[in-house]
């Protein structure tokens, strides 16, 4: 049973701002000259970046991955730039998400959900308020967001104006994505083309053309058969739905709007939002925000999670029980998985509650190289993947998706992979502006692994 303390029936009514009077973990600290209030003012009144409906049918989506019926694809980068803005940068991301999932559908044989870490994902937790580089402390980088990535004095001062620009960078890159998605660019004939070059020269990438070879035999096979593949619109669109961290809570809040047709409160920034590893604390601000929003919400679950906490965290934020409405992320690192997962999965089915368990295998597994560079081996990622599946193997419970930092471009941030990125190779092409990404070839080759695991080979 859930302790009085934490149980939503013990709370006062829940209302968008209600998060106000509980403690708000990793707020900025913004400039009190009523900039702030203005902007919050404004974006309030700004249209919705997403519909009520959508977010709905992603919690329909989810709730089929609850029940071991598909799986989820949530990538993306760790921080958005307001800088490297594109419509460059935007279709090289969904490029190599398209990719994965088909490369899981066709292989597994297993619909993936897809969710981008995209279309808002500006704000970042950090460890300290503040970053020592020879002796000058400043405020740390929070997210372009909050204040500027360059170390000097000014870009740091968190700046309300910013918020602005997220909403208005999140819009034109929705816009863009629903247009690739809805428009052709997604469409199952195109499969070829979303292999890059620098990805198809490589061994993934020729072990993608022949998965792609084969989705077009299959579907002139269809034709053949008298099936119409033209007529399924499965084949010529996708559902592709945003995410990100709902961090700063004072532009979570604005956004957050009552739907007319079932008078349910949705944080209308993103279809889907989740709460962080440190600020996910029962009494804190943020779970008090996310228990009265309607969208689909995940939370972050690393190794300090204890099962009666878990039990205590999905009743607060998923009292009815609803299939798809709860994701939980877990990032417990390589080492700690087999451990601490089975005894959490335990937990969650014994309290009756239908959660989507998704691994993120790069939290956990990240460290300093010699070179000074924050990084992550594929290696690490892959056996956090593999432990995730066979814990979940064990317990009899699905592993129902996988949460990864990823870019279409061919960066060299994580070591290994098949081109075995050596700590050497880090400062090459080092371009994230927090933790260090996938490039394309090491994506497509972990999706094709993951299948492999969904497959049980
Ligand atoms: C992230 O997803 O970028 C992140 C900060 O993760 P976590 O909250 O798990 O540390
Ligand atoms: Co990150």
């Amino acid at each position: 049973m859930p302790s009085t303390a934490t149980s939503s029936a013990g709370r006062p009514a829940w209302t968008p701002d209600s998060w106000r009077s509980r403690n708000a973990l990793q707020q900025p600290n913004w400039p009190s000259d009523g900039t702030l209030e203005s902007v919050l003012k404004h974006l309030s009144t700004v249209p919705p970046l997403v519909f009520a409906g959508e977010a709905r049918a992603l919690t329909a989506d989810l709730a089929r991955v609850s029940q071991g019926e598909a799986f989820l694809l949530q990538a993306g980068d760790c921080a958005e730039s307001f800088d490297a803005f594109s419509a460059d940068s935007i279709r090289e991301r969904l490029r190599v998400i398209l990719q994965m999932a088909v490369v899981l559908t066709y292989s597994a044989g297993v619909p993936a959900v897809k969710v981008g870490r995209i279309a808002g994902q500006f704000a970042k937790p950090r460890s300290s308020d503040t970053e020592t580089v020879d002796g000058v402390e400043l405020p740390s980088f929070r997210g372009h967001m909050v204040n500027d990535i360059d170390f000097d004095a000014e870009a740091r001062v968190p700046d309300p104006r910013r918020l602005v620009q997220a909403y208005n960078q999140a819009a034109s890159t929705l816009n863009l994505l629903r247009a690739f998605t809805k428009g052709g660019f997604a469409d199952l004939t195109r499969v070829h083309q979303w292999n890059q070059e620098f990805v198809s020269a490589s061994p993934q990438g020729r072990r993608y053309e022949r998965l792609a070879d084969e989705i077009d035999r299959a579907m002139r096979f269809m034709g053949a058969c008298g099936i119409d593949p033209d007529s399924a619109p499965g084949i010529h669109e996708v559902d592709f739905y945003t995410s990100h961290e709902a961090l700063v809570l004072g532009y979570e809040e604005a956004l957050t709007r009552q739907d007319s047709l079932t008078g349910d409160w949705y944080d209308c920034s993103a279809h889907m939002v989740w709460i962080g590893e440190r600020t996910r604390g029962l009494e804190d601000a943020h779970v008090e925000f996310f228990r009265g929003i309607a969208n689909p919400v995940g939370c972050k679950v690393g190794p300090s999670m204890t099962p009666a906490e878990l039990v205590d965290l999905c009743d607060l934020l998923n009292p009815g029980r609803v299939p798809g409405r709860l994701t939980l992320i877990t990032r417990m690192g390589a080492e700690a998985i087999e451990e601490k997962l089975p005894p959490l999965l335990r937990a969650a089915r014994a309290a009756g509650h239908p959660v989507v368990w998704t691994c993120d295998p790069m939290h956990g597994n990240t460290f300093t190289a010699p070179s000074g560079r924050k990084t992550r081996h594929f290696d690490a990622i892959l056996a956090e993947i593999a432990g995730f599946f066979a814990a979940h193997r064990s317990e009899g419970t699905w592993p129902g998706g996988v949460h990864v930092e990823l870019t279409g471009d061919d960066v060299t941030e994580c070591l290994g992979g098949a081109e075995d990125i050596l700590d050497g190779d880090l400062g090459l092409r080092y371009e994230t502006m927090c933790d260090p990404r996938l490039n394309g070839r090491q994506s497509v080759d972990l999706a094709f692994r993951v299948a492999e695991l969904l497959r049980g080979d």
